[in-house]
């Protein structure tokens, strides 16, 4: 490895959400923190190389995104992924979750059915129920330990629904979709002329033995139908810096979607962000290979102990992301009880399960993007945590 991912970062004091608001969230200031997804890893060197030079030239008046920038973004989706896109076809948005609320302004009327598959990424629920949409669940099926979409009830709900939010690969269970669960996706959408956002956020975050499929590839047909929201904020860490893309290739849906970014102006983005995902995707990838086998040791190393010392919890491994989604409900507590438990007796600062909707009882999602000795002491203080409450 030519990066050292054990290398401990001191984030205290950075105004980082992770760290410093762990007070506010959890009551607890010194929880260890495995919630909000990012990662406590630094920054590569090329990405803070580029942000440097670019912050020394002394003046950060309104830019625009270069073709050069443009082209690493295609080049990126074309090496990784085998996807050919075009320039005209990427918009900029200052987030993912901003452009998901822009799409279902700019593409639904209030009222439409738009369907979600929890336990799924909460903002996705906001992004509906704020604009006045009636949010549809189509819950996942645990099947043999494994996350699987319903296609029987998305089939029944298609038929009145105007939208479904694809989470691909998922958050939190950790799904990479398989081709052949997304081409059975597709034909329902496009039988029933649904319009479809694929948050491919975390498809750079596939691990090692699993594939990524992109959903635009997988049907022609949804051409007319689908909007994919990417980004390099979590693979490269840089969430910070706000920036992210939207890639449509139907030119009246890409007009509705740039009028309304536009006339917000949220497309003028930040220099610094342009700056950084154009180092990322120019430069990332033996970094990327070399993060995505640190967070696969981690996981493994995860199961292997909970196996061990935790054997009551059940640990969904993950295809992507470096989110494990675990299963306490053999403890037979409450969400609430499970909650105050992990922080005040284990100290340790999960998302809670419930909060990503139906399905979410019971489970926690952990946050393992982070040095292999937080990981451990983690555990351990969950371990001893767990041990005590049996011997009371
Ligand atoms: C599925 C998914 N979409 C979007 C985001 C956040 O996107 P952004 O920070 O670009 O708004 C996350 C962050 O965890 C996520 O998991």
């Amino acid at each position: 490895m030519s990066y050292n991912f054990d290398k401990i970062i001191d984030r205290k004091g950075t105004a980082s959400v992770k760290y410093d608001l762990r007070n506010l969230i959890f009551n607890n200031p010194e929880v260890i923190p495995m919630w909000v997804a990012d990662m406590d890893f630094e920054t590569p060197d090329f990405i803070r190389e580029a942000i440097i030079a670019r912050a020394n030239h002394p003046v950060y008046g309104y830019t625009f995104r270069s073709d050069a920038y443009h082209q690493s973004i295609i080049n990126w989706l074309k090496k990784r992924h085998d996807w050919n896109i075009e320039q005209d076809w990427i918009l900029f948005s200052p987030g993912v979750v901003p452009a998901l609320n822009i799409a279902v302004l700019a593409l639904t009327n209030p009222g439409d059915e738009i369907i979600v598959q929890p336990p799924v990424y909460f903002p996705f629920f906001t992004a509906v129920k704020d604009h006045n949409r009636q949010l549809v669940y189509n819950e996942l099926l645990l099947k043999d330990g494994k996350y699987q979409m319903n296609f029987d009830q998305l089939e029944e709900q298609a038929q009145t629904a105007r939208m479904l939010i694809l989470c691909n690969p998922h958050n939190p269970v950790g799904r990479a979709w398989h081709k052949s669960e997304l081409e059975q996706l597709a034909a329902i959408c496009v039988k029933n002329n649904l319009l479809v956002i694929s948050d491919e956020i975390h498809s750079d975050l596939v691990l090692p033995g699993h594939n990524h499929s992109v959903f635009a590839k997988i049907n022609p047909a949804l051409d007319s139908q689908l909007i994919t929201m990417h980004a390099a904020s979590k693979t490269f860490n840089l969430a910070g810096l706000a920036s992210s893309s939207v890639i449509i290739k139907d030119q009246a849906m890409r007009e509705q979607f740039k009028r309304l970014v536009s006339g917000l102006h949220m497309d003028m983005g930040n220099l610094f962000g342009f700056v950084a995902t154009q180092a990322a995707f120019e430069n990332g990838e033996s970094w990327l290979s070399e993060l995505l086998a640190y967070i696969s040791n981690n996981i493994s190393f995860t199961e292997t102990y909970i196996k061990q010392h935790l054997p009551k919890i059940r640990v969904i491994v993950p295809e992507a992301t470096y989110m494990i989604w675990l299963d306490f409900s053999a403890y037979g507590m409450s969400d609430k009880e499970l909650k105050s438990f992990l922080i005040d007796k284990a100290g340790v600062g999960f998302n809670a399960g419930v909060d990503f909707g139906p399905g979410g009882e019971g489970f926690m999602r952990m946050n393992v993007a982070c040095t292999h000795s937080l990981l451990q002491q983690a555990l351990e203080k969950m371990s001893k945590a767990f041990s005590e409450l049996f011997v009371e």
